[in-house]
């Protein structure tokens, strides 16, 4: 590594990219060695997708140098730079869950058969090929079956495949971890010592810092498009890290806030389902949620948290039970019904089912509220433009106007965005599915505020996280699911291992 002599793999220099005059790098450099997991780190929008997508010919760079084993590179696409040895994961994984795991694999650079037999695709070597590749990163699954039967780690670590070639030197990954549950990222982590102990360089971007220092060696912060520095992750504590990525100190939050919103327990509830549930998705449970109870749904990946969301939202329909809103049994045939309860769902993928890419950031943040009003009264542009700046405003959206199609905005600031929309319906119940997935450390606790602060004011919130702390810290009460089950709740001031226990117990 640094000290020891041996060269860097691959070395970037004063590296700057500007949009349409917008600087967005200023200088930047990254140093990777052979062997090593680098963690690249800064809040959202400080520019980590933009520095790699400079790197591996996504966009051309505006100034810098780049080398790659002591030699000039300049990729002009992803595919160049993949033959030259660096291969990339992207934060918007582009993956086709109904094609099977070895068209994944090599979907658009099939090993054909020759002229005579028309240029067909020859599936037993892509499959015996897509075989081998997955082996490499110890993974040992049928090819042939649809990739999404399987589970979201065995997706990333397929899309880890598609990416490495036999010739990588570098692998990057941006943010792989933001939608996998403890358990995976113990499997695809791994994965990456086994790759780094064949010499690889791993860059790797999160926002967890536990997975910083539980994998990587070194860190490189940006700030704002700008270079901070380069420690060994051992040298660099994660108050001095924090620091360093927000360019001040991060206040410290308690353990629980030292007071939750006090609600009516006596009320009727604002949302009661009793054995609501669906063939094949959802066992049959009860929930109550009170006007500003915050209930936090726990369990693991696939414990059937998002399938109870949808359930509530008017996305699938149950097919048993009944739900009841303010004591009065309703039925929604979609989520418009739903919206005018006064229902939201920020939900999971904001990809597939959240962000419309080619919209302004306006058009996207009061589409939800416009769902709301419904055909009687339409939102005007200067209300619509009010209403995102606001937003834009309260949650710190880095955008350089409301105009920006919000495609173009970092991830967590796209992320952002959605729970803005929500927020702007103003709703009376609020369904978070993994609201700060690639969120930054300060968003993060500046959201959790606002949610709070809204709780305070009598919204309901039904919070669904990944991140146990989080559930446990801000819950009045946690529902426990398990295997598209509820096993069972536990209060508020639970412990996260109370709560691992009781999915535990269940298991055994
Ligand atoms: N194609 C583009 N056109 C204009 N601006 C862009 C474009 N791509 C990125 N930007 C801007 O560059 C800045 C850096 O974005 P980038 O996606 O690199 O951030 P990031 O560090 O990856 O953040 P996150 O943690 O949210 O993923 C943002 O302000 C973003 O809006
Ligand atoms: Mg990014």
């Amino acid at each position: 590594m640094a000290d020891s002599g041996v060269a860097p793999v691959l070395e970037l220099t004063g590296i700057s990219k500007d949009f349409s005059g917008v600087s967005v790098l200023r200088d930047v450099r990254l140093r990777l060695y052979p062997g090593e997991i680098h963690a690249l780190m800064g809040q959202n929008g400080a520019g980590k997708s933009t520095l790699i997508k400079v790197l591996t010919g996504v966009f051309p760079s505006s100034g810098g140098v780049m080398q790659l084993g002591g030699e000039a590179i300049r990729p002009s696409s992803p595919q160049e730079a993949q033959k030259l040895g660096i291969s990339t994961v992207y934060q918007e994984v582009n993956l086709c869950p109904n094609l099977s795991v070895a068209e994944n694999v090599f979907a658009g650079r099939y090993p054909r058969r020759g002229m005579a037999q028309g240029y067909r695709i020859d599936w037993g070597t892509v499959n015996r090929h897509a075989e081998e590749l997955l082996a490499r990163i110890g993974l040992d699954i049928d090819v042939t079956r649809l990739l999404s039967s399987y589970s979201v780690a065995v997706q990333q670590m397929v899309a880890i495949a598609r990416a490495l070639g036999v010739q990588s030197k570098v692998l990057i990954l941006d943010e792989p971890t933001s939608s996998l549950d403890d358990d995976e990222v113990h499997k695809l982590f791994e994965v990456l010592r086994r790759l780094r102990g064949e010499g690889l360089a791993i860059v790797f971007v999160t926002h967890f810092l536990n997975q910083v220092y539980a994998l990587s060696d070194r860190i490189t912060v940006l700030r704002n498009g700008a270079w901070v520095g380069e420690w060994r992750a051992s040298e660099l504590g994660s108050q001095a890290l924090i620091a360093a990525m927000l360019g001040r100190e991060l206040a410290a939050q308690s353990a629980r806030p030292a007071e939750l919103p006090a609600f009516d327990e006596s009320a009727t509830a604002l949302l009661q389902a009793e054995g609501m549930g669906q063939a094949g998705q959802l066992q049959p449970m009860d929930l109550r949620v009170q006007a500003g109870e915050i209930v936090g749904l726990a369990g693991l990946l696939g414990a059937g948290r998002t399938e109870l969301a949808r359930l509530l939202f008017g996305l699938e329909a149950p097919d048993r039970g009944v739900l009841k809103i303010d004591g009065k049994t309703v039925k929604f045939a979609n989520p418009v019904d739903a919206i005018q309860q006064g229902l939201a769902l920020c939900p999971e993928e904001r990809k597939t089912d959240g962000i419309v890419a080619e919209l302004s950031l306006r058009e996207n943040i009061a589409l939800a509220l416009q769902a709301r009003l419904g055909t009687r009264r339409f939102l005007s542009k200067a209300e619509q433009t009010a209403l995102a700046e606001r937003f834009v405003a309260a949650l710190g959206i880095k955008t350089t106007s409301v105009e920006t199609p919000i495609g173009l905005l970092s991830g967590g600031n796209q992320q952002k965005a959605m729970i803005a929309r929500w927020l702007a319906t103003e709703p009376r119940l609020l369904i978070l599915d993994e609201p700060t997935r690639g969120i930054d450390v300060a968003a993060k606790q500046e959201i959790m505020e606002q949610i709070l602060k809204l709780a305070q004011a009598g919204m309901a919130v039904l919070f669904i996280s990944s991140e146990m702390s989080e559930v446990v810290r801000v819950a009045h009460r946690i529902v426990v699911l398990r295997d598209r089950r509820k096993v069972g709740e536990l209060p508020g001031g639970a412990s996260e291992d109370d709560v691992y226990e009781m999915i535990a117990a269940e298991h055994a």
